[in-house]
């Protein structure tokens, strides 16, 4: 078990104890067109409202015009680490229905899309790591997002490389424990705050 293995209470499947947000990706690293459609399809199957899909990816491969156009639109703290994964990923949500509606689910079905996608990477020996910090508007501008559409989050895929080979200020959180908040504060029954009544100390 590595030491990046979630601590559980009983165990729940590996992909899901195992994946983590790496910054330590390999620079040598690229992905090879099968992993790509599949990481593409494992999205493409997720669940959604009304299974209306509202979700679309722009995708950069280290290299190319457009990951370094995502590249450019991380904030700084970002692009310390991000530039060495081998795809930039980005996902936009359709936040109308057709008829001009908002669609509330929009950024629900999105989430769950990026999610199906990191376990992908995680099932293929990859890792991912998602991003809430980029400007959207540059980027909308630059990639040419229609209006309607809300680019939510940029994902670094890559192989993972060693920690040591980050910059000192970012190997002290490649190597922190990861944590979560207790079952007890997390899941409910008989109203709010009263916690589910289930062993939790493993
Ligand atoms: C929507 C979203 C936005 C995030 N934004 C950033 C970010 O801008 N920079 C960063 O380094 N990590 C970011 N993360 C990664 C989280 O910090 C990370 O998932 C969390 O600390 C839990 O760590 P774990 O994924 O290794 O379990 C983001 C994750 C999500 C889901």
């Amino acid at each position: 078990m590595s030491p990046r293995t979630a601590d559980t209470a009983v165990a729940v499947h590996p992909l899901l104890a195992e994946r983590w947000s790496p910054r330590s990706f390999d620079a040598s690293h690229t992905i090879t067109d099968e992993q790509l459609i599949a990481l593409l399809e494992a999205a493409r199957w997720a669940p959604s409202a009304g299974n209306l899909q509202p979700w679309h990816f722009l995708v950069g491969r280290r290299g190319d015009v457009t990951y370094k156009q995502i590249f450019d639109s991380l904030k700084p703290g970002n692009q310390l680490w991000a530039g060495t994964s081998s795809l930039l990923v980005v996902a936009v949500a359709a936040e109308r229905y057709a008829d001009g509606t908002p669609h509330h689910h929009a950024a629900y079905d999105t989430g769950l899309a990026v999610a199906q996608l990191a376990l992908q990477a995680h099932a293929l020996g990859l890792h991912a790591h998602q991003m809430g910090g980029f400007e959207a508007e540059q980027l909308r501008s630059v990639l040419g997002v229609p209006d309607g559409h809300r680019p939510l989050s940029v994902t670094a895929i890559g192989a993972l490389a060693a920690a040591e080979l980050l910059p000192p200020e970012l190997l002290a959180r490649e190597t922190a424990a990861r944590e979560r908040r207790p079952l007890t504060e997390t899941f409910y029954a008989e109203g709010w705050g009263t916690p589910l009544p289930v062993r939790h100390d493993g």
